[in-house]
């Protein structure tokens, strides 16, 4: 049976020990990638919150960093973000180098137990060394709480336009805007959300950025929202909304306004991906928005059978919005960076496939830690489907049925499953955005995760597994015969597996 460490991602960054979730405060300053995240350094399962932190030069090989904040008599140090502050527009600099202001929620746990409602308050905290050591702001808390129990995850965005600093929060069901001058004083601008999108659960950790449209000189707002429960496939999960934003106000572009429970605005429909958000401060030509997720779901994070580290986040990703007739759509494909961990190469034009047809075996390329990738042309009113296989009786499936025009990930059978009844209970399923004829599939695999690309992006499924022994076949099968083209599986190196 596999260990910790063998279930340990190669590529992906998880915490050296102990519990992680949400990914907080990512910066990109002088050549570093900054990541904090959701802490309990002295335990595997969710408690007292930290703001852990990590740096990378490239977002694929991180270093851990030590804490950046802890705790104190205010509360626990919940979800948030951070920006650099160039023009010392809050006049926390000390004139030498741009000051690095992270915002975030205080959760007050003493609150929470007397019954209380506010005990979810928005507070700062500075650094005068790129994100080294922080200071929490003596003016703490900056947003009071109005009575909002689920009041929280405040991130912040640069808007060049009308001169200002903007921060969405999400407060239960609902996202909340506010704007500043100086990143101390906030003023509450306006509401967005009752009554649209999907709101099976709270809404947390929300997201807003202007992105291009690609191709054209357009430009839209786009709102990333994460709920828990209500994701597409339950649990948790991340929606977006596309529209325009007047300085105060933002307003769904007419293509989505009707857009109600039942919708396909999802950043990835796979059960593993929330709590996800954008880099501060990439400069627009190195890309623009990246965005990195936490790799689990709040249905069985906790139980998630490793001991000694608890979760991952999923690789980073470039995200573009695409305008195909009048639906703009948020496209994601893995960063760049990771092409350069590429190792050995395991290539083939084309494989007929009938009945049950191997693709690859472990002898050939390592499977586990992989990136795959092939086409189908001209789809037909059929199946496809692909599984990875260990030794013993563990199989992982994904594919599409283009009957229904519809994507799947079936861990049921993937190895340990029963830690939780709904972790291998559901076949997931995702709906095909694209009308194209030809299905382009990209596959991400790292020891307990697997990430699909379908149609360059446009959907995308995430999921963990945890096989009782490593994949040793990749193989496909079909309802009909049909041929699978130009099919590229890389190992990816990383000094973890040299
Ligand atoms: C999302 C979340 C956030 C909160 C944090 C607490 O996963 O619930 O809303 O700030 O986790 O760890």
């Amino acid at each position: 049976a596999q260990s910790d460490t063998d279930f340990r991602p190669n590529f992906h960054f998880t915490p050296e020990e102990n519990w992680m979730n949400d990914p907080n405060g990512m910066f990109y300053l002088n050549g570093t990638y900054h990541l904090f995240f959701q802490h309990y350094p002295e335990g595997n399962t969710w408690g007292p919150m930290h703001w852990g932190h990590a740096t990378s030069k490239d977002m694929i090989n991180w270093e851990e960093q030590p804490i950046a904040l802890e705790p104190d008599e205010k509360g626990y140090i919940f979800s948030g973000s951070a920006v650099v502050d160039t023009k010392n527009t809050s006049g926390l600099g000390d004139g030498e180098t741009s000051p690095v202001i992270a915002m975030f929620t205080y959760h007050d746990p003493k609150g929470e137990e007397a019954g209380r409602e506010d005990y979810q308050t928005q507070a700062i905290a500075y650094s005068l060394d790129e994100g080294k050591t922080f200071t929490k702001y003596e003016g703490n808390p900056v947003i009071k709480n109005p009575g909002i129990r689920d009041f929280r995850d405040p991130k912040i965005t640069r808007d060049e336009v009308h001169d200002q600093w903007i921060m969405v929060l999400s407060a239960d069901d609902k996202t909340m805007f506010y704007t500043s001058q100086n990143l101390k004083n906030w003023e509450l601008a306006s509401e967005f959300g009752r009554g649209i999108g999907a709101h099976g659960g709270v809404w947390e950790c929300p997201d807003f950025i202007q992105m291009n449209v690609e191709g054209t000189d357009e430009k839209k707002w786009v709102l990333i929202q994460s709920l828990n429960p209500g994701g597409f496939n339950g649990g948790s999960g991340t929606q977006y909304f596309v529209g325009d934003f007047d300085g105060k106000n933002f307003t769904l572009d007419e293509s989505m306004k009707g857009v109600g429970e039942d919708h396909s605005y999802w950043l990835d429909f796979g059960k593993d991906n929330y709590a996800g958000v954008t880099w501060a401060n990439i400069p627009e030509e190195d890309g623009g928005h990246l965005f990195m997720g936490w790799m689990s779901n709040w249905q069985y994070a906790n139980e998630v059978p490793t001991e000694t580290w608890r979760s991952a986040m999923t690789i980073a990703r470039e995200l573009k919005l695409t305008k195909t007739e009048d639906t703009y759509r948020v496209i994601s494909s893995p960063v760049a960076e990771l092409q350069k961990y590429k190792g050995e190469a395991f290539t083939k034009n084309s494989i007929t496939v009938e009945a049950e047809t191997k693709i690859a075996a472990s002898q050939e390329i390592n499977l586990s830690n992989s990136v795959i990738s092939f086409e189908i042309e001209n789809l037909k009113e059929q199946e496809y489907h692909f599984s990875f296989s260990s030794e013993g009786d563990d199989i992982l499936k994904f594919g599409y049925n283009h009957n229904k025009k519809e994507f799947y990930i079936d861990r049921s059978q993937s190895g340990l499953t029963d830690f939780n009844e709904n972790f291998g209970d559901k076949i997931s399923t995702a709906p095909r955005l694209s009308e194209a004829s030809n299905l382009k599939v990209e596959a991400i695999l790292d020891n307990m995760s697997i990430e699909l690309f379908f149609d360059n992006g446009k959907t995308v499924m995430t999921e963990i597994f945890f096989p009782k022994q490593a994949f040793k076949n990749f193989s496909a099968n079909g309802d009909k015969i049909f041929e699978i083209r130009n099919i590229r599986i890389h190992e990816i190196k990383t000094n973890n597996n040299e």
